[in-house]
């Protein structure tokens, strides 16, 4: 456990949690980031692992109850995050049905954490490929055919975006981030065009025990909203980083990284990944630098 910095980022391997609350108020840009599904995909066998929590009424949500009062203090004021979430199945194992309202939940501790809960964004998932990956029976063509009292639809993912109150100091206005054409696209309330597969490579970060394996953020999402939310040079922070999705992008599009991970392997990818990105970000700098420009 301990810190590993280099360059344009830092990540801490260890829990989130205890680390936060030794970072200083107000030290984080933006972040963006996706929790741990609790219930549904574990990562870890420690008890700081979010995804170990059975219980989504209760120990999952003492959990991130604590984990928001952090993550809360640190966003500079007037500064954004984004929660990217999708609501969770209740385990039939368990003699549960129907959904978990995992959105409404973060919604509600960001919100009595101080944060201000101002809109989400729906991205679309592919229903063919959802049916076959989950087995969902409410999707199925056997539902449909026997009894559609359970069917319904794919369940998308939800971006939700939270801002820290306060006035934000430095605005966010640097030229050459989101065009107007870019912001058309950018502004409707679904994402259709987000491909399911534009992520990066997960089998580098599988344990040799996994049984569940990880949910990376697309690259295109966290493109998006590193964009929209931050200026080149600043801090983009993902205290869950798992095989370092947004700090990938982040350091490739010249903002800085940081980020905190449990699990050794994930760790140990996302410092490949960031590596990667800061090599292919001052190739491309030199690139420019030989074609006459700037990066
Ligand atoms: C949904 S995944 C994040 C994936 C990431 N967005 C990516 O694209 O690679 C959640 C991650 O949180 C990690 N995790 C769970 N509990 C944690 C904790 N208490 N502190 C730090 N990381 C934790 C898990 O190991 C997992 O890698």
């Amino acid at each position: 456990m301990g810190i590993h910095f280099s360059g344009e980022y830092a990540v801490h391997h260890g829990d989130c949690i205890t680390h936060m609350a030794t970072l200083p108020d107000a030290c984080m840009d933006f972040s963006v980031f996706s929790p741990p599904f609790p219930a549904l995909y574990s990562y870890t066998s420690s008890p700081a692992d979010i995804g170990n929590s059975e219980n989504l009424k209760h120990e999952a949500k003492l959990h991130l109850s604590f984990f928001y009062k952090q993550i809360a203090r640190l966003i500079k004021p007037g500064r954004a995050m984004v929660v990217h979430v999708m609501q969770i199945p209740r385990m039939k194992r368990s003699g549960e049905a129907g959904l978990f309202d995992f959105r409404g939940l973060n919604i509600k501790l960001g919100e009595r954490a101080g944060l201000v809960y101002e809109y989400d964004w729906l991205v679309r998932k592919n229903p063919q490929a959802q049916a076959i990956r989950t087995k969902s029976r409410e999707l199925q063509f056997s539902g449909l055919e026997s009894d559609r009292s359970k069917q319904r639809g794919t369940l998308g993912d939800y971006l939700i975006k939270f801002r820290a109150p306060g006035d934000n100091a430095t605005p966010i206005n640097s030229p050459d981030q989101v065009s107007r054409n870019a912001w058309i696209d950018w502004a409707e309330c679904c994402w259709m065009d987000i491909r399911e597969t534009d992520t990066l490579n997960v089998s580098e970060g599988r344990g040799v025990d996994d049984v569940k394996h990880i949910c990376p953020l697309q690259l295109s999402v966290i493109d998006r909203l590193v964009r929209l939310y931050s200026n080149p040079g600043e801090l983009v922070f993902s205290p869950f980083t798992g095989i370092g999705s947004e700090g990938y992008v982040s350091v490739k599009l010249g903002r800085r990284f940081y980020g905190c991970e449990l699990k050794d392997e994930y760790y140990a990818a996302a410092i490949k990944n960031l590596e990667r990105a800061q090599g292919e970000r001052s190739a491309a700098s030199d690139a420019l630098l030989f074609a006459g420009g700037a990066a």
